[in-house]
């Protein structure tokens, strides 16, 4: 990560409970002075995401672009990547965006692009990770912060936290337990790789 001003962009595409807790870190860790680094922009491609009004309220510029609006999912990354690309991005930080990426996207941020996975990866890529997690019997379930490759949900593993499926778990009860790790395992994980930089 080169350059003085470190600008992270954080991708998201619902409630954005993941970036509010990074902003949240940014602020009261003090990136800005300790790495140069701010949030630049939070993105969506859903214009209703939760999460976009909150940053909005913050003072952090917001986008969003409408995937259906694109006739192909190259279309829809291409204009994706003039949008990211307009803040320079140190760190391209995807926080609950529920969108496959083309290897043309994950190419163009190699090195930079993270992401965070509601599963102890390698076990449960993709999605309903809590059901079946539940449906399979395990003790444990957690969530794992990556870097981003083109295989969907692998990637070298940067951070992860386990918590207990506990008796009578439903996969909304597991999510909301796994959910309140990950809020502390993500802005960490971005924060060691500011500092690393
Ligand atoms: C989080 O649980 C995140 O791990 C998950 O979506 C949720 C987003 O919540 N991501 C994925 O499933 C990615 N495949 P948030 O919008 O409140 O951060």
């Amino acid at each position: 990560m080169s350059g003085v001003n470190k600008n992270i962009v954080i991708l998201i595409s619902g409630s954005g409970s993941n970036m509010a807790a990074i902003v949240e870190t940014a602020r009261t860790q003090r990136w800005q002075a300790r790495f140069g680094a701010r949030v630049a922009a939070v993105l969506s491609n859903k214009a209703a995401a939760q999460g976009l009004a909150w940053a909005r309220e913050q003072g952090i510029e917001t986008a969003a672009l409408d995937h259906t609006a694109y006739a192909s999912r190259e279309a829809f990354d291409a204009a994706l990547m003039v949008e990211i690309d307009r803040h320079d991005p140190a760190l391209v930080v995807l926080a609950g965006f529920m969108r496959i990426l083309t290897p043309g996207f994950v190419a163009h941020y190699e090195g930079r692009l993270v992401n965070i996975h509601p599963s102890l990866l390698p076990a449960f890529a993709g999605l309903k990770t809590h059901q079946r997690a539940i449906e399979m019997g395990c003790r444990f379930a957690g969530a794992t912060v990556h870097r981003v490759t083109s295989e969907l949900d692998h990637g070298e593993i940067l951070a992860q936290a386990v918590v207990p499926v506990l008796p009578g778990d439903t996969p909304e009860l597991l999510a909301a337990r796994v959910l309140t790790q990950e809020h502390v395992i993500y802005p960490r994980a971005v924060e060691r790789l500011l500092g690393a930089a």
